[in-house]
């Protein structure tokens, strides 16, 4: 159990988006980590949400159940609030649905959605719904408080890449988290864990669940090796840690940070320290991209290839290349951008950019933290 002890707004006036620094008092829980680690987060679901999941059921939230893995017992409302997942509902509550409802119709619609020829438009059916929705879909359906735990997928926790350098911060984790809301079939819908960070725990209480996740992402062991950090959006936090502690361990490699979001006036997310830094020398350069200043869009990738001489020239000298955040879209457009500026800049084939880059990624010298 940690204590969050600072919640605040990184965006400034003007910005459409809500990130939050967030930072986690570690003392006495035993927790220590090291650069590139994130903090595992056990998060509880709004009591609003709960409470209107538990009036579709017509249950009172007082019915005791036993959870399905490990049979601890508990009340229907502490099983919905930590235990199981009331977000995104799975193909198999489909099937459960469908064999719960007690009118023709719902069921012959619950077919349809079921039909193998059905299953893309399914999909996205689920994709813009949560458990409420089709509970008031299907309002025949009735479940036992012990079926409805046993149909629903468990909780998970969250993880956040720690913002923080230990040797800085030993008894804090820093946290620089994106929080989740938007609008799906009419309602408004909320990420389970960052609006439980962001909006349910009160400033100083000293139970919030955490763990820390070791990762094999991390600084190169030679302090003099370069760096190059690839890092939009909340991807920033690992490389907030990683030039902490380089700044304090007055690690002699050059530091290279490519940052970008929508605004350059609301979404420099630490825009002052890094501007800092480098005023002092610990970063050498800050290439930003800002996708919404402009009709067209600018993102990171377009900065590398923009920098591609000069990012060429630290990759053949030895110098390590970091990407973290976004996965889906991000990593991919970076990872591209790389070999494009290997070919150009380089003179490698296609395949020679492919042999290139996996053996820089055996050798950790380009590592990735996307999700
Ligand atoms: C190693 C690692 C490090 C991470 N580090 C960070 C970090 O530093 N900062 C950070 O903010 N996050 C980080 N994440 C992501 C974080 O773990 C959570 O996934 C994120 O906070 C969302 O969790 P949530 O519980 O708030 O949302 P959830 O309840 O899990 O909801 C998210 C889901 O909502 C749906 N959704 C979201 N937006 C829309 C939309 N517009 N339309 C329709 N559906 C939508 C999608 O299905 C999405 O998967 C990291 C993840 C990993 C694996
Ligand atoms: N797995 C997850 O849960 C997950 C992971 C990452 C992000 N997100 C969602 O994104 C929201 C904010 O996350 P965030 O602040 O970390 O980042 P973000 O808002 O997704 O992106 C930060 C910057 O990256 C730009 N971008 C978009 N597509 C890109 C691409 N292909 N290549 C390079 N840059 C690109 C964005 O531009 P534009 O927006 O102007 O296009 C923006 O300027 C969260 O609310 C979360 O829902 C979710």
């Amino acid at each position: 159990m940690a204590r969050l002890t600072e919640n605040y707004l990184l965006n400034k006036e003007g910005t459409g988006k809500d990130t939050r620094h967030l930072v986690i008092d570690l003392s006495g829980s035993g927790l220590t980590y090291t650069c590139g680690d994130s903090l595992g987060v056990y998060p509880t679901h709004r009591m609003g949400y709960v409470e209107e999941v538990l009036g579709a059921l017509g249950a009172t939230g007082e019915e005791s159940i036993a959870l399905p893995r490990t049979g601890e017992e508990m009340t229907l409302r502490e099983a919905m609030s930590k235990k199981v997942s009331l977000a995104g509902p799975t193909g198999k509550f489909l099937h459960t649905l469908s064999e719960k409802v007690e009118s023709k119709k719902e069921k012959a619609r619950l077919a349809d959605l079921l039909a193998r020829e059905n299953k893309k438009a399914t999909r996205k059916y689920l994709a813009n719904r949560e458990v409420i929705d089709l509970l008031e879909e299907f309002p025949t359906a009735k479940f036992s408080p012990q079926e409805f735990v046993g149909s629903m997928r468990r909780l998970v926790p969250r993880l956040y890449s720690i913002a923080s350098a230990p040797i800085r911060y030993p008894r804090e984790a820093h946290l620089t988290v994106a929080v989740v809301r938007y609008r799906t079939n009419n309602r408004d819908r909320e990420g389970v864990c960052s609006t439980y960070l962001a909006d349910r725990i009160d400033l100083h209480d000293p139970s919030v669940p955490v763990f820390v996740a070791k990762s094999p992402f991390g600084l190169p062991k030679d302090e003099a090796a370069d760096m190059i950090m690839v890092g939009p959006g909340t991807g920033i936090a690992p490389f907030r840690a990683f030039l902490q502690e380089r700044a304090a361990l007055k690690s002699t490699g050059r530091n290279w940070l490519f940052f970008g979001d929508r605004h350059a006036a609301s979404d420099y997310l630490y825009g002052e320290e890094f501007e800092a830094m480098k005023a002092a020398g610990q970063l050498e350069r800050i290439d930003l991209a800002w996708s919404r200043d402009q009709d067209h869009k600018i993102y990171v990738q377009d900065k590398l290839l923009e920098a591609g001489p000069t990012v060429w020239e630290w990759i053949r000298s030895g110098a390590n290349f970091y990407v973290c955040g976004d996965a889906q879209r991000m990593a991919k457009d970076v990872h591209a951008a790389l070999h494009a500026i290997a070919r150009e800049h380089g003179g490698l084939s296609r395949d020679e950019a492919v042999r290139y880059f996996r053996k820089m990624r055996r050798e950790r010298r380009y590592q990735r933290d996307i999700y």
